[in-house]
């Protein structure tokens, strides 16, 4: 089965094709990883994903579904959940009032003022801050976290409405290496069911968690495959190369 199908995925800024004709397939369960070198179209083929940007052509299918012409809410709704590569948090609330607003939106109903007299809502809460590793900062105000807690946060946000799909924009990003093996832990030990899209820039980092990989430059699929196959392939040594990234990409 497949969880996400693009065909021919397209977007122009202008004169410059920022995703140009993408074929990508990712498989249900799969943890897939998008890399390329800054500017290869990773952020935008993502906005084309999740339907936060239109493509100009090509479809995206999720679980089978022709999606391509639903807003970002509607695929949403169908079980596609992003975290953004700048994502803004509300600012005075605490870790579990962020959540529970998210599940309140997501089981429906009212979300303001906050759900207070749904116990529901603040159980799944703090359902979601213990499978993030924040069961313990739940009434911490989000400014008060660590970047790295909020990037967890984040994940149990894009988690509160249930994803079949998650997709994460450069989750480790800014990050300290003990966050980051947190976050792996935890992008790992998510149920095997939720599929996981994910664009790092730690190679590290995808190589410990990816079982299938990506490479996109110039807007292009340079090549999709298996960690070890695109570790070993020489088109992809070159584009890092031409980047300037070679370093990182090989001596993981
Ligand atoms: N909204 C936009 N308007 C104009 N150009 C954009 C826009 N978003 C991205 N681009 C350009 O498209 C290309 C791909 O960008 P992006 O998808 O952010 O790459 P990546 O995430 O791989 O670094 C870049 O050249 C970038 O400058
Ligand atoms: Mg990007």
């Amino acid at each position: 089965m497949t969880a996400l199908r693009c065909t021919g995925l397209s977007r122009s800024f202008g004169a410059l094709k920022a995703v140009d004709g993408v074929d990508l397939a990712v498989g249900t369960g799969a943890r897939h990883a998008l890399i390329g070198p800054n500017g290869a179209g990773k952020s935008t083929l993502f906005k084309l994903v999740s339907g936060t940007m239109r493509a100009h052509s090509g479809a995206v299918e999720l679980a089978g579904r022709d999606v391509t012409g639903l807003s970002e809410v509607a695929r949403c709704r169908l079980g596609m959940s992003q975290t953004m590569q700048h994502a803004s948090l509300f600012g005075s609330m605490t870790a579990a009032e962020t959540v529970a607003l998210a599940a309140a939106r997501h089981e429906g109903g009212r979300i303001s003022p906050l759900p207070r007299r749904r116990p529901a809502v603040w159980t799944r809460a703090g359902e979601l801050l213990a499978e993030v590793g924040l069961a313990e900062r739940r009434d911490v105000p989000v400014p008060a976290l660590s970047h790295g807690e909020r990037k967890q946060l984040e994940v149990a946000l894009a988690l509160a409405c249930r994803p079949s799909l998650l997709l994460l924009d450069e989750p480790a990003a800014g990050m300290s290496p003990a966050e980051s093996a947190r976050l792996v832990e935890l992008l790992a030990g998510l149920p095997a069911e939720i599929t996981v899209l994910f664009v790092e820039h730690d190679l590290d980092l995808v190589f410990s968690l990816a079982d299938s990989v990506t490479v996109l430059h110039l807007g292009r699929v340079l090549l999709s495959g298996t960690p070890d196959e695109v570790r070993a392939s020489e088109a992809v040594r070159e584009a890092y190369l031409g980047a300037g990234r070679r370093e990182e990409l090989f001596t993981a």
